[in-house]
């Protein structure tokens, strides 16, 4: 791997060719806010204490247009004042505090015992088989079936929702696929339409009848609105936990003295949970757009730019993390940005921590070594961080 000292950030293969973290250590070094060039450019913040105040400072730094790099690239989302992350205040702030009592402590709690369940069982059934692909067989099968639990989602729809998300998700370039992903998107938003009518019209127990009925700003959400913040949830919820399960295995398996640490109780299981988080770093940017003139880390940005924050460079600072590039699961404090910061932060990071504490807790249980027997398919995004599959056994 070579370590350029320009790269094209827009480019998805960027960091499966380059070494990002030396990459980001010499942006941080010598040029830690600097415009890249593009149609249109865009600014790149690198530095954890410049990406922790942008994601602070809601009135200078918009989401309403899109919070992801390709998407602000594009024209911007359609989802924008509408569905919870791509919302600005006042409006965020109803519809956010609509989503915190929907996620009550009793429905979180119901919904982290199914998670220990389906972890241990899974964990369980793996450790048996020899070698697998631990991406398919464990990680795909957690968070998504935690997200339908969390919206009371009829088992058997369960299937067709993951087979339309994987293809709305669907990152290839060719125009059908460009379709049918345009076309899964919808088939998604219908669906969480129909199920909220109907939990409108019968409300139950469940999160979509609470965010369905529930008033924001002296209004209910309109059913568009409901629908698009129920797809925010498997948006947000699906892909992130997935590649941080994913991480996890792959990282105990290079590290197996931390591995043992953790089994033997020498290490604590949430701060291991913390620095898989650091270490994987799921999401490795979100953007904004400037609503005003302001400086950021002594640079002069115009209002309307697009400014990136890159987490991945400030999990990696070394003015935060001793030693930034050691695994540490007793690191503590561990100040990561992984779950963002500020009004944003995400409203899932209880569901996050809870599924890598099952997953480590199950592993710890039953499995003394684990071993990567092939190659990892990395995933080819500027956006998401980390495998698409890791054949492993687990011994
Ligand atoms: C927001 C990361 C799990 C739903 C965010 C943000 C980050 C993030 C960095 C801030 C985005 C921004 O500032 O623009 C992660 C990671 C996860 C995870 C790394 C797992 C390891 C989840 C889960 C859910 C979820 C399980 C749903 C149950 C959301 C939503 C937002 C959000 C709805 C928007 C919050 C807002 O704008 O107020 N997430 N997330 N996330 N996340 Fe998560």
């Amino acid at each position: 791997m070579t370590t350029p000292t320009e790269l094209d950030l827009t480019d998805a293969t960027a960091f499966v060719r380059h070494d990002a973290y030396e990459f980001w250590r010499d942006v941080r070094k010598h040029r830690p806010v600097y415009w890249h060039e593009g149609n249109p450019g865009f600014w790149v913040v690198a530095r954890h204490a410049d990406v922790l105040s942008c994601y602070a400072d809601v009135r200078s730094l918009s989401s309403a247009r899109g919070t992801v790099l390709d998407v602000l690239l594009s024209g911007g989302d359609s989802a924008g004042g509408k569905m919870l992350a791509v919302t600005d205040r006042p409006r965020h702030r109803e519809m956010r505090n609509l989503m915190l009592r929907a996620f009550s402590p009793r429905v979180l709690g119901a919904v982290e015992e199914k998670v220990w369940e389906r972890t241990s069982r899974l964990i369980k059934t793996v450790t048996r088989q020899g070698e697998f692909d631990f991406a398919a067989e464990v990680a795909e099968h957690i968070p998504m079936n935690t997200i339908c639990d969390l919206l009371s989602i009829p088992e058997a729809d369960r299937e067709k929702l993951l087979r339309w998300n994987k293809l709305a998700l669907s990152s290839d370039d060719a125009e059908s696929d460009r379709l049918d992903s345009l076309e899964a998107r919808n088939e998604i938003i219908g669906y969480f339409m129909d199920l909220s009518r109907h939990r409108r019209g019968d409300p139950g127990d469940d999160v979509i009848s609470m965010i369905a009925t529930a008033e924001a700003g002296g209004r209910p959400l309109t059913l568009e609105e409901v629908a698009l913040n129920c797809y925010s949830l498997v948006l947000g919820g699906d892909e992130s936990s997935r590649v941080s399960a994913i991480c996890a295995v792959k990282t105990f398996a290079e590290h197996p003295a931390q591995w043992r640490a953790l089994r033997e109780g020498s290490a604590a299981i949430d701060t291991a949970v913390e620095e898989v988080l650091r270490w994987a770093t799921p999401a490795m940017h979100f953007a904004r757009t400037a609503t005003r003139d302001m400086r950021i880390g002594g640079r002069q940005v115009r209002a309307g730019d697009i400014v990136t924050l890159w987490n991945t460079s400030a999990n990696n600072d070394e003015e935060v993390f001793d030693q930034p590039r050691r695994f540490d699961p007793t690191r503590s404090p561990n100040k990561h940005l992984s779950f963002g910061h500020g009004p944003h932060f995400c409203v899932g990071a209880f569901l996050g921590r809870a599924e890598l504490r099952a997953l480590l807790s199950a592993l710890t249980e039953s499995v003394a070594e684990i071993e990567v027997c092939g190659e990892p398919a990395p995933i080819y995004s500027n956006f998401l961080n980390g495998y698409a599959s890791l054949p492993v056994a687990f011994r």
